[in-house]
């Protein structure tokens, strides 16, 4: 199969559209990453994706809509979830609440909830409003590896897999979606992401818990190993950086190593400094960086620094820490 990537505009919208109502699959570029879209109604559509990913049966999809008055028709809105719509959404927030029957369980993966988020992009937007069904989407990357974050990203991992590219440039946030369980009491954060805890609890008026141990996870999602580029990466916390400095001297004797710096401050030979606004480029500094080197040494964000949570854990689940968030 041959995939074109052609950039948003209202003819490539309507021919994206048409493969979703023929039961195919577009990639199209949000404001977080870039997702992989198929009608979220059509149980043989949505296999497909996870077909095209490799990605596992038990992970489910998030359903993309086009305006938050209709996560009705798929889900059911409780108070919390309705504040939280009427504040963050369109955003970088995904809520999972107790499913319609209207959702295949191919979505959920056999799950009576589903994930639900209105994406901030308009040219995101326009797209799912053209096919006219809500949109069930994952990141659009082979699984395990990182997000795409530009349309060549998508295309490195799906060529050949995929019939077309919504193309929109590179992404804004350049991180996923911050993922909230409001089906349990207190809500519980199943992803870190760009919008914080503290908002989350000043919006719905109450405490909410970050996911802990893998155990307890009820985000599928968490038990893979996940972002990993195809080089080994070895992640410190921002108090350990020290270690990370000698760690990497020691790797430099017989390898090309990168410093993946996160934390902010200054560090000696950091290849690559991600902190503050830059961890939008955190995913394509790692698809750049497995071309380069042989060895990605990653200090992670100080508590309180923007998107300190997120970021680390991606790293953490790069470096093939999965038990964590
Ligand atoms: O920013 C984003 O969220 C991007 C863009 C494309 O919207 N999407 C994305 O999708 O990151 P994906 O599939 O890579 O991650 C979805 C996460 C997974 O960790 C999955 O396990 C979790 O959401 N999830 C989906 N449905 C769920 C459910 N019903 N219950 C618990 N977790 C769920
Ligand atoms: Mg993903």
């Amino acid at each position: 199969m041959q995939t074109k990537i052609i950039k948003y505009s209202s003819d490539s919208i309507a021919e994206a559209a048409e493969i979703i109502k023929d039961g195919g699959i577009v990639a199209f570029k949000t404001e977080t990453v870039y997702g992989l879209g198929a009608d979220a109604y059509n149980a043989r559509a949505v296999a497909s994706v996870f077909a095209a990913k490799g990605r596992p049966q038990d992970n489910p999809l998030i359903v993309h809509l086009s305006d938050a008055g209709e996560i009705g028709g798929v889900a059911v809105l409780t108070r919390a979830a309705n504040a939280l719509a009427v504040a963050l959404m369109p955003g970088a927030i995904t809520m999972v609440l107790k499913k319609t029957e209207r959702i295949p369980y191919a979505v959920t993966s056999g799950l009576e909830t589903v994930a639900v988020r209105v994406p901030s992009d308009p040219d995101a937007r326009a797209f799912i409003r053209a096919c006219g069904v809500p949109i069930a989407a994952p990141s659009a990357n082979l699984s395990g590896r990182p997000s795409p974050v530009s349309a060549q990203d998508v295309y490195a991992d799906l060529k050949g897999r995929i019939p077309l590219i919504l193309d929109g440039g590179n992404c804004e946030i350049g991180l996923e979606s911050t993922v909230i369980d409001l089906t349990v009491n207190p809500p519980v954060i199943l992803r870190p992401g760009g919008v914080s805890k503290g908002e989350i609890e000043k919006i719905i008026g109450g405490t909410c818990e970050a996911a802990k141990a893998e155990g307890a996870a009820k985000s599928p999602g968490m038990k893979y190993r996940h972002y990993a580029p195809g080089i080994p990466l070895e992640f410190y916390p921002y108090s350990e950086r020290g270690a990370a400095a000698a760690r990497a001297r020691q790797f430099a004797a017989h390898n090309r190593v990168a410093i993946l710096n996160a934390s902010g401050v200054s560090v000696d030979n950091a290849s690559v400094d991600i902190s503050g606004a830059g961890s939008a480029r955190l995913f394509s500094e790692l698809r750049r960086l497995e071309t380069s080197c042989d060895v990605i040494i990653a200090i992670g964000a100080p508590d309180g620094a923007p998107c300190a949570d997120a970021v680390n854990n991606r790293l953490r689940k790069a470096a093939g820490k999965t038990s964590d968030v």
